[in-house]
């Protein structure tokens, strides 16, 4: 059931360069900038691309309308990053009456899959069990008070950190003292961890940011409230920043589980494959490491973002 889009594109003739329309969700973190840099790397005019990029600050609405506003243009291919999971039937729908294939990058749909054509992304379910896992192996015997920063409510980087890490704790004596949340950023991160520290004092021990931002966000407010992130609040992430790993190899972070944003060239290959109207797969799934201290040092000369 892999569908490529129903061959109405002109980018693959050998005419001019192929037309994308890219809907990018905003740039609320550092992995986000990372993904957009190599989404334009990937889709520049050296390769074949002619690109319209568009910056949905984070709202449903613009990428919407910025979705239609590419079906209008006649794209060959549109390429967006969902900024929430649920209601994009009719959009989609718009799209394949047109006969032009959308890629997904990063964050998945919960429409069906035969109104696009493939998503290019990571495993958000893999990496919150990851997280999870450390959380229950690094306490086990030992009691957890753990509070949770949330991704965007409503996107799939968030639902599917949040279930990988339910599964994980399951059945440990993990207890989660709170979830609220943080949005993706720095500000919103540090704002609800101070509100967390208000509400628990000392109890708190472990914290889940779902990425590196809210971490690093929430570290100012730990410091602020007089305790030593690392130490009497242990921290978890999600994305493997240079900022992540840094905090991570200066003992603030403990651990980071990777989420890849490097997906600009996957896309390139499949926007081309789709324009073309190959075959193509329906999910493309990018490898993630999670790091220790040791290796976030190991890695951090070399880390490109
Ligand atoms: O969808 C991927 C997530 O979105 C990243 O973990 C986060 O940093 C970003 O904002």
């Amino acid at each position: 059931a892999c569908s490529s889009g129903a061959g109405g594109a002109s980018g693959d003739s050998g005419s001019g360069p192929i037309k994308i329309g890219f809907s990018q969700v905003g740039a609320e973190s550092g992995w986000r900038t990372a993904n957009t840099k190599s989404l334009k790397e990937a889709l520049a005019s050296d390769n074949g691309f002619k690109l319209t990029f568009s910056d949905a600050q984070q709202k449903q609405e613009n990428q919407i309308s910025a979705i239609r506003s590419f079906i209008t243009q006649g794209v060959d291919a549109i390429v967006f990053a969902p900024v929430v999971e649920t209601g994009w039937d009719d959009v989609l729908k718009e799209a394949k009456d047109a006969e032009i294939p959308v890629i997904l990058e990063d964050r998945s749909v919960d429409s069906d899959p035969s109104l696009y054509t493939s998503r290019v992304g990571d495993d958000f379910e893999k990496e919150g069990e990851t997280a999870g896992k450390w959380v229950a192996d690094n306490f086990a015997g030992k009691s957890a008070n753990l509070v949770v920063l949330e991704g965007t409510t409503g996107s799939a980087a968030a639902n599917d950190r949040t279930t990988g890490f339910n599964q994980a704790i399951k059945g440990t004596d993990v207890k989660v003292l709170d979830s609220q949340t943080g949005n993706f950023t720095r500000s919103e991160g540090k704002t609800v961890m101070e509100g967390f520290l208000q509400k628990y004092g000392k109890s708190i021990n472990v914290l889940f940011a779902q990425n590196d931002d809210m971490g690093l966000g929430a570290l100012d407010a730990i410091k602020a409230a007089g305790l030593t992130p690392g130490k009497d609040i242990q921290i978890v992430t999600i994305d493997g920043t240079k900022d992540g790993l840094t905090a991570l190899a200066d003992g603030q972070f403990n651990y980071v589980v990777e989420c890849n944003p490097l997906l600009g060239d996957k896309v390139a290959e499949v926007v081309k494959a789709a324009v073309a109207g190959k075959k193509v797969d329906k999910l493309y799934l990018a490898k993630d490491e999670a790091f220790d201290q040791a290796a976030a040092e190991k890695a951090l000369p070399t880390r490109p973002y």
